[in-house]
């Protein structure tokens, strides 16, 4: 073999090793995409801003991070997710939310991290009023991001105020 194709053949197997590592679609799901890393499964969905829901797509049963993009969530719930999901953290990125149902995050006792930023959330209230839910329950230590959400006001943070000791990091710029 030449030196040119010996450096060919490299490149070559370490594009498919990069890849092998990198992000597939979910086994049974048409939106989302699975990435396991160091014992974590990260799943990235991309609602293309057409789509309403995740409800139907097949996830994994323990998703350590789940990060939503593009969706049009007019009435934000629990009923959006598949039932039992035991997630650490979710990222709501470039989401436009109309309408957040105070039950969103009722049994997700394992969350960990919550990030809203750079969401159009129409009522940060109901925001508010779903995220006291999460300190209510088992939740110890949570991480709260809430930056670039393009309102003018942040109408009742003191909804979350109630349990302020169990948030230990609070992002809360470009507002
Ligand atoms: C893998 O995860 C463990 C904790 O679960 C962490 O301590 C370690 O630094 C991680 N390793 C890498 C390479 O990210
Ligand atoms: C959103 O959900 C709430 C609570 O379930 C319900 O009262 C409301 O009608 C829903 N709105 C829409 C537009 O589906
Ligand atoms: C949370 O769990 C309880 C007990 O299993 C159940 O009754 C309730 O409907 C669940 N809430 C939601 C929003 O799924
Ligand atoms: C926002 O939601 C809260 C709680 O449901 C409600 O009391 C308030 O009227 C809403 N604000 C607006 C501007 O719709
Ligand atoms: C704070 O959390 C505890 C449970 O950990 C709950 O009993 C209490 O009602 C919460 N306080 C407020 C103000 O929500």
């Amino acid at each position: 073999m030449t030196k040119h194709a010996i450096m060919c053949s490299l490149v070559l197997m370490l594009i498919i090793l990069t890849h092998a590592r990198s992000r597939r679609p979910c086994p049974g799901s048409e939106i989302c995409e699975c990435l396991s890393k160091n014992k974590t499964t990260s799943v990235f969905c991309n609602g293309d801003n057409i789509r309403h829901t995740i409800y139907f797509e097949q996830l994994p049963d323990d998703v350590d991070k789940l990060h939503l993009e593009g969706f049009l969530f007019t009435n934000l719930s629990s009923s959006n997710f598949p039932p039992l999901m035991h997630i650490k953290q979710v990222h709501f990125k470039d989401n436009e939310i109309v309408y957040t149902h105070p039950d969103l995050f009722e049994n997700w006792s394992d969350l960990e991290e919550l990030s809203f930023s750079d969401n159009e959330v129409q009522n940060t209230t109901e925001l508010f009023i779903a995220i006291a839910v999460v300190l209510r329950q088992g939740t110890q230590n949570l991480q709260i991001a809430l930056q670039g959400m393009r309102v003018a006001q942040l109408q009742d943070p003191e909804f979350i105020s109630g349990n302020f000791s169990k948030i230990i990091a609070l992002k809360f710029s470009r507002n």
